[in-house]
């Protein structure tokens, strides 16, 4: 398990348990964070699942794709250290990192 910190679009935070090999979209989705849509179901057409990570964390993922950039493209709240939750796998590397639901569009 790797431990993940969760900030809400409320600004309140929770730290969950993320089962490794599952997406970082399913570990904060299946831990009751309904605010992360995910409508797509992780196939990276909806861009519902977007997150700010912390700057510590964003080395440790793997490379952004041509999809997941253009979907990200879309967003008005874009910041450098967004990424598609459903395009990142929960590795042990990631335990203690933090990433923020951000804003809807
Ligand atoms: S769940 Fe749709 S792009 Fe991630």
């Amino acid at each position: 398990m790797t431990t993940i910190n969760v900030i809400s679009r409320d600004g309140s935070s929770r730290a969950i348990e993320a089962e490794v090999g599952h997406s970082l979209m399913e570990a904060i989705r299946d831990n009751g964070f309904d605010e992360l849509l995910a409508l797509c179901g992780g196939c990276c057409s909806c861009a519902t699942c977007h997150v700010i990570v912390d700057d510590a964390a964003l080395s440790k993922l793997p490379p952004m794709s041509d999809d997941e950039n253009d979907l990200l493209e879309s967003s008005d709240h874009r910041t450098g250290n967004s990424r598609l939750s459903c395009q990142v796998p929960v590795t042990p590397e990631l335990d203690g990192m933090t990433v923020t639901i951000a804003a809807e569009d």
